[in-house]
């Protein structure tokens, strides 16, 4: 079950934590993996650790926010089955204290960039006559989160974008879905700690980890299994839905 062998998958962000798992995870059961990332050094130590195991992967440097290099780079790869949208950045800061500049930066990379990704790859599905598309969301497109106005009008977007593009692409046998976790341990995290909190990261850590009720952060490898399922064949009736992995964040939190 959830092989991904003869299948071609676009993962964007795939140097790094979440995107780096899926793309080694996907190698692994028999997907041509095309990494979409903006660090060329991180994409190329993903695509070392995949070929010692054997896999088959490049890498493609790219800002996804910046349409022709997007164009360019899918028209390059080819038609592809899976597309996985999960390059992503963060912003800490209320309505108030996100800035003109901050809410920008923001548009262009989580929401203009899974567009931009999204446009790009359904030619190539309805080419194939079939499709499989994950978008990364979070918790933040459900629930409201302290200090994320800018991340979460992006995370709304992409729930919001996924059940639009399930619905257009029925006809098209393209299935688009989204997984929503709460904290995952990545450098995005850790990134995000360091500047937000120096001097405090353990501090820090620990209270962020306990904000999930299972009392622990998710590792990238979790996110990667829950990936797998729902762009495999097996997972061929489910489109139009979002999968909280959240360790009971956003049920349980009472
Ligand atoms: N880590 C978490 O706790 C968490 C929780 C919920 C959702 N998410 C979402 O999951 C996704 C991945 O998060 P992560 O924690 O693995 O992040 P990460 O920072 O570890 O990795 C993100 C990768 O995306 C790449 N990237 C950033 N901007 C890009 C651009 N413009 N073009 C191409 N590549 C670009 C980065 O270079 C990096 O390698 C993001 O969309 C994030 O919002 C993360």
């Amino acid at each position: 079950m959830f092989k991904l062998t003869g299948k071609k998958a676009v993962v964007t962000g795939g140097g790094s934590g979440i995107g780096k798992a899926i793309s080694i995870v996907f190698a692994r059961q028999g997907a041509e993996v095309h990494i979409i990332e903006l660090q060329k050094d991180a994409a190329a130590q993903t695509l070392t650790e995949i070929e010692a195991e054997g896999g088959r992967a490049y890498s493609h440097t790219c800002d996804v926010s910046k349409q022709g290099q997007v164009k360019e780079v899918f028209e390059a790869i080819g038609a592809l089955d899976i597309l996985i949208n999960n390059a992503g950045i963060a912003h800490v800061g209320n309505l108030e204290k996100t800035s003109e500049e901050d809410m920008d930066r923001i548009y262009q990379v989580n929401v203009k960039g899974a567009y931009n990704c999204l446009q790009a790859a359904v030619a190539g599905m309805k080419q194939n006559g079939s499709g499989a598309i994950l978008n990364l969301a979070s918790i933040a497109s459900h629930v409201g989160i302290p200090d994320r106005f800018a991340y979460t009008m992006s995370k709304g977007a992409i729930h919001a974008m996924t059940m639009s593009v399930a619905k257009d692409y029925l006809g098209a046998n393209i299935r688009c879905n989204s997984v929503s976790p709460a904290r995952v341990h990545t450098p995005f995290v850790d990134g995000f700690i360091a500047k937000n909190y120096p001097g405090k990261e353990e501090e820090m850590f620990e209270k962020l980890s306990k904000t999930q009720p299972i009392g622990r952060m998710a590792k990238p490898e979790e996110v990667a299994a829950l990936a797998l399922f729902l762009c495999s064949d097996e997972a061929g009736f489910i489109t139009g839905c979002d999968y909280p992995i959240d360790g009971g964040f956003i049920r349980l939190n009472n």
